[in-house]
């Protein structure tokens, strides 16, 4: 096969979900139907448990295992399917942001009885960001969840985004009865069997047919009809190059756990989803079709043994095609780089990878000379954009205890931000190091692997800060004028952007207000086109 097909055939994703709203449980379904897995549970073994918040240990150790499930590739009605894991823990959200940043589109589980999360809320943010097309799977329809029209309204006010439901609920939790598929005219009858692949399924062409009320009694079969005739009413027609343009979700409901609906799901996302997409460098954008090869890192896997400090770079490809033992050039190094032992992870087994495709996530054995956000190429210069660092939101002062160990923990913060553990903001009076983090556990983790790793001892901190903003201006001098006055509060990001360090949401406010030439960023996307 040439490029061309090789790309027609990939289709790059993620599951995105607030924790506990079924993610785990429709991956290992979609698994299940790719034959990448034989067994239930296969899938949830690996997870990261909720129930260990104190144990941040567990947590990392279980990211350790997670690496096989990283990248799970299966094959599935002739198409290719590369599914991105993301973690599910809060504390780690910013990998989450990054995994997006390296799929062509999203499949996001709601909780028909929770509705949308505050998980949710962000990580639809950061899709809209750069327009990733989203199918919306409304989960737990066994329970006695949300009236399904007040849950698209809920959708579509809270993640700002347009729907539309391509199948329709029979009923919710004990009168759950099963899903009208709005698309085929497939009437699905709910069984609750958990990991039953093929469900019951009646072909009804239209509503009016008494086929209706023999399979689901006359009062369901009456309800439906009058909800299809609102849905097909109220919602626009579903188009599929508004979707692909990130405009309109289409919406299913269903029960991952009694994998009731998901084959839908699955069915429609091949037909739908797009190819591996074109992306922004800093040089004009890059077609996957290519010829020349080109990836980037979005996310660097560490290995806890302190006597192996290797690492996994994990890289997408994006353009032209990846060929194992090849040198390729690493922008920000100037350098030539070539890999022996790049993996890939189809049946959830890390295998050896000779060659791989656009859309395609491969892993990179590296030994310290992986930044997230790095650009791979065939020798020309130019970068990959739009992989956001968000401003955090917690802060603490990193502090060093153990003066004659002060460049191990130089050299040991360093790393573990560009792998991404955290966010570093410096500043060079007094060599001041802010560390941010999404979730206290990144602390214990950052504390932990300073000591172990490079036997650096710290402590962290607190310090007055809400948010980190990248402050920009089109007027220069008030820029520098700015950055003169607050220079107290003025750090340096990893890249030596100047960020404004606001103690308070009022103060943050305040400057705003009193500072109308300066814009206050909360993500450092401003500089990039989004990717
Ligand atoms: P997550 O990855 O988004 O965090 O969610 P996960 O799949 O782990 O699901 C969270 C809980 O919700 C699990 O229960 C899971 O079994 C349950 N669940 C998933 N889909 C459905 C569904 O369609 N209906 C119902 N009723 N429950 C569902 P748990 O008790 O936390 O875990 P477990 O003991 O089942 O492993």
């Amino acid at each position: 096969m040439g490029l061309t097909e090789e790309i027609a055939k990939r289709r790059t994703f993620a599951i995105i979900s607030h924790p506990d709203a079924g993610k785990t449980t429709l991956t290992e379904k979609f698994l299940l139907y790719g034959g990448a897995i034989q067994t239930a549970g296969a899938v949830k073994s690996n997870k990261i448990r909720k129930a260990a918040t104190s144990d941040f240990m567990d947590i990392e150790r279980q990211r350790g295992i997670s690496v096989s499930t990283s990248v799970m590739t299966f094959e599935y009605d002739g198409k290719l399917i590369n599914l991105l894991d993301t973690p599910g823990h809060k504390d780690f959200a910013e990998d989450t942001y990054r995994t997006l940043t390296a799929v062509d589109s999203v499949v996001l589980v709601v909780d028909c009885v929770k509705g949308v999360e505050a998980q949710t809320e962000r990580l639809m943010e950061v899709c809209r960001m750069r327009d990733t097309p989203v199918i919306v799977f409304i989960n737990k329809m066994d329970l006695e969840g949300r009236d399904p029209f007040d849950l698209l309204d809920e959708l579509e006010e809270k993640l700002s985004i347009k729907v539309r439901p391509l199948s329709w609920p029979i009923g919710i939790g004990a009168t759950f009865k099963g899903v009208y598929d709005l698309y085929d005219g497939d009437l699905k009858l709910f069984e609750s069997i958990k990991s039953k692949i093929e469900g019951q399924s009646v072909h009804i062409k239209d509503l009016s047919d008494p086929k209706l009320d023999d399979q689901v009694g006359e009062d369901a079969a009456n309800t439906l009809r009058e909800e299809v005739e609102l849905v097909n009413g109220v919602y626009d027609k579903f188009e599929v190059e508004r979707y692909r343009a990130g405009r309109i979700a289409p919406v299913f409901f269903g029960s991952a756990f009694n994998n009731f609906g998901v084959k839908e799901v699955l069915d429609t996302f091949v037909r739908i989803a797009p190819t591996p997409a074109p992306r922004p460098t800093d040089q004009g954008t890059i077609a996957p079709d290519q010829k020349d090869f080109s990836g980037f890192v979005f996310k660097i896997h560490a290995n806890l043994d302190p006597n192996h400090r290797d690492r996994i770079a994990f890289m997408r490809v994006c353009s032209g095609h990846f060929e194992r033992n090849t040198y390729y050039h690493h922008v920000r190094l100037g350098k030539e780089v070539r890999f022996s032992t790049p993996t890939t992870f189809l049946a959830a087994q890390k295998t050896l990878v000779e060659q791989a495709w656009p859309g395609d996530v491969i892993g990179l054995f590296d030994t310290g000379n992986f930044k997230i956000g790095d650009t791979l190429t065939e020798g020309a210069d130019f970068t990959f954009r739009g992989i956001p660092a968000f401003s955090p939101e917690l802060f603490r002062e990193l502090i060093n205890k153990d003066p004659m160990r002060s460049k191990q923990l130089e050299k040991g913060i360093r790393q573990l931000t560009d792998e991404g553990v955290a966010q570093l903001f410096t500043q060079s009076i007094g060599s001041k190091k802010v560390v941010g983090c999404v979730g206290e556990l990144q602390f214990d983790v950052i504390r932990y692997r300073l000591e172990h790793e490079y036997g650096a001892v710290c402590e962290f901190q607190q310090i007055q800060a809400h948010k980190a903003c990248w402050i920009t201006s089109d007027n220069e001098e008030e820029l520098a004028a700015f950055i003169r006055v607050k220079h107290t509060q003025i750090l340096q990001d990893k890249d030596d952007n100047p960020v404004f360090m606001a103690p308070s949401a009022y103060m943050l406010e305040l400057e705003r207000r009193n500072n109308p030439a300066i814009t206050f960023h909360t993500t450092s996307e401003f500089k990039t086109a989004s990717i």
